[in-house]
């Protein structure tokens, strides 16, 4: 049995991918699967938490049992269910791919190919950086968790891009995974680092996603106590 050591803290996650609709029947998405956002709900749940899931689109995951779960779509729905969420919460944790960037217009009916017209350009607007906003308008006490998914290259490694963004973002806790050679996404084991902003590192093996979120619960319960 798990230990029920999130008893009365109350936690909102994010999971799953946003949808950036072209019109009324196309978007921009991506890959996400919702995967991990869900078990960290599924587990904080089994640990005694309040838990509040704000999930975007995912592999048509069934409602974590004992969370409250609310249906999102866009970066900005997702946005504001965050924000309306976080100013109740201990803590908070963003695990959803957020996308980066919407299509500057939606267009009220599909767009149409034509022979006469030119093929259409799409504009995009960057979208907020939601875990960065949570971080500046977070609660005294409040916690703040978010992930990375990172790639080594030649500007330095998987862990010196995280504890960049670890500092950039301002959050209490970073859970990295190293993704590319189809690694973390669409898949049922994650692995990784977590980092923690008084630079405390700890690598994540191999495992089952519940068991990544149970090393982030370990950390969150950590950190509550002090
Ligand atoms: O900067 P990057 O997208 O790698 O950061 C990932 C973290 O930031 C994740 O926790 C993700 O949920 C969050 N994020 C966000 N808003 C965005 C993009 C990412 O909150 N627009």
């Amino acid at each position: 049995a798990l230990p029920r050591d999130l008893e009365g803290v109350r936690v909102v996650i994010s999971a799953g991918g946003t949808r950036e609709p072209l019109d009324p029947v196309r978007y921009l998405g991506n890959r996400s699967s919702g995967k991990q956002g869900y078990a960290l709900a599924r587990v904080a749940a089994q640990r005694g938490a309040e838990v509040t899931l704000v999930a975007g689109h995912t592999v048509a995951l069934p409602d974590p049992a004992g969370a409250t779960v609310r249906h999102v779509s866009t970066a900005l729905e997702l946005r504001e269910a965050m924000h309306a969420e976080a100013a109740s919460a201990d803590v908070v944790v963003m695990a959803a791919a957020v996308a980066d960037f919407r299509p500057a217009t939606r267009a009220d009916v599909k767009i149409k190919k034509s022979d006469e017209l030119p093929d259409p350009v799409v504009t995009l607007d960057r979208n907020p950086d939601i875990l960065a906003e949570l971080v500046r308008d977070r609660r005294p006490g409040q916690l703040v968790v978010g992930f990375a998914a990172e790639t080594g290259d030649e500007q330095g490694s998987v862990l010196d891009h995280a504890r960049v963004k670890l500092k950039r973002k301002g959050a209490d806790l970073l859970v990295v995974n190293a993704v590319g050679d189809g690694k973390a996404f669409e898949t049922e084991d994650n692995s990784g680092w977590l980092l923690a902003a008084d630079g405390t590192e700890r690598s994540i093996p191999l495992g089952a996603k519940a068991q990544l979120a149970s090393t982030v619960w370990d950390a969150v319960v950590g950190l509550i106590k002090r």
